[in-house]
């Protein structure tokens, strides 16, 4: 089953611009401007009723929660609250009477995920699932949803499952957006973006001998941060995430302008930070926090847009990103720090399929 792979991560990595394509086969309208998501059992003249979503995930899926919020609050301009399920749970939160919920959970058998969404549906909401397991209790259970449609994924880390949940938060974001003050064209170069999702990803993946030659580099470091703004801090506190599960080595994520509020004390020679630096709006105040490492001499591993100038000196690596639209950013960018994770702990020799401690599936509280 591994092929020509060493670990199943590695070939699950390696997937994704087939399993993305899996997950949004028939998601689009015939006219090219929308999403069609038969199984939400919502007509849009109720989903136009609804102003306010929560999003409730675990560990990776609570991370892909954080990008939907991004995405769906800057298209579609409904406020969206995000909550650890396991939270949620037990702290009897107000709730307005139109909101909607959705949960997020690769197996559909996480029970702090399960116990959330029963908690929302006793106290009568509608909770939606987006599920990569048919017929798990959170299918079952759950007024209707998106099937992420990747496929099972064995190794306990999460990736092509991930990014699956990532674009489809994308197209919810569409899908809300067409209802309310996304025009048609936009709506049209929006879907056009994120079918080109798979061949953008397929150019990251083609730097992974670069990217293993990087992190053989940094494999010997204790520590390491995660930087990033907007819909890439989510993938900050992702890349930190893969790291600590399959390398053991201590990993935070942040977002970049609070490291000026404590965190910058850790930065030293002996703590590299990974920081995402598209282009974009906020790009020059990227780069001045990244000046800010270098001037305590942390090393930087520095992930911008293709033809995007970075000073002399601020990066002692440099991974590129295609360019795109911000609806496919947070896939795009993704791809490299699970790369970078994945060469680190092999690099360490860690058993990367199954790390220590962990399950693939949280079935106990
Ligand atoms: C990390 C990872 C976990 C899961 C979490 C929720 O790589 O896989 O953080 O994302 O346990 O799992 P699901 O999505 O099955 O509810």
């Amino acid at each position: 089953e591994l092929g020509d792979y060493r670990h199943f991560m590695e070939k699950e990595i390696f997937e994704q611009p087939a399993a993305l394509e899996n997950a949004m086969r028939g998601r689009f309208a015939e006219d090219g401007s929308t999403a069609l998501f038969g199984g939400l059992n919502l007509t849009p003249a109720e989903l136009r009723q609804v102003d306010r979503l929560v999003f409730l995930g675990c560990g990776t899926a609570w991370h892909a929660c954080l990008v939907a919020e991004h995405l769906i609050e800057r298209f579609a301009r409904v406020p969206v609250e995000v909550d650890y399920a396991s939270e949620f749970r037990y702290r009897n939160t107000p709730l307005d009477r139109d909101t909607l919920f959705f949960v997020m959970s690769q197996s559909g058998e996480t029970i702090d995920t399960l116990g959330a969404l029963r908690e929302a549906k006793r106290k009568g909401f509608k909770v939606l699932a987006i599920n990569n397991t048919v017929g798990s209790s959170i299918a079952r259970e759950s007024d209707g949803g998106i099937y992420q449609h990747v496929g099972p994924e064995i190794g306990v880390a999460s990736t092509k499952a991930f990014t699956s949940q990532l674009l489809l938060g994308a197209i919810i974001a569409l899908y809300i957006a067409r209802m309310r003050d996304m025009s048609f064209n936009d709506g049209v170069e929006y879907v056009k973006a994120v079918k080109s999702a798979p061949a953008l990803v397929r150019r990251v993946l083609e730097q992974a001998p670069r990217i293993r030659e990087i992190a053989k580099r940094y494999a010997h470091y204790k520590d390491m941060l995660f930087l990033g703004r907007l819909s890439l801090f989510p993938i900050a506190l992702e890349g930190a995430l893969k790291l600590k599960e399959i390398s053991y080595i201590h990993a935070e994520g942040y977002p970049a302008a609070e490291m000026k509020h404590g965190p910058i004390a850790l930065v030293s020679p002996e703590c590299p930070a990974v920081f995402f630096a598209p282009r974009g709006e906020i790009f020059n105040k990227l780069v001045s926090s990244i000046q800010e490492i270098k001037a305590r001499h942390g090393k930087t591993i520095v992930i911008t847009t293709e033809g995007c100038e970075l000073p002399p000196g601020v990066a002692d690596e440099i991974i590129y990103l295609p360019d795109c639209h911000e609806a496919v950013l947070p896939v795009v960018a993704t791809i490299p720090v699970q790369l970078l994770s994945y060469y680190i702990a092999v690099e360490r020799g860690c058993d990367v399929d199954k790390p220590r401690n962990l399950a693939k599936s949280v079935t106990v509280e």
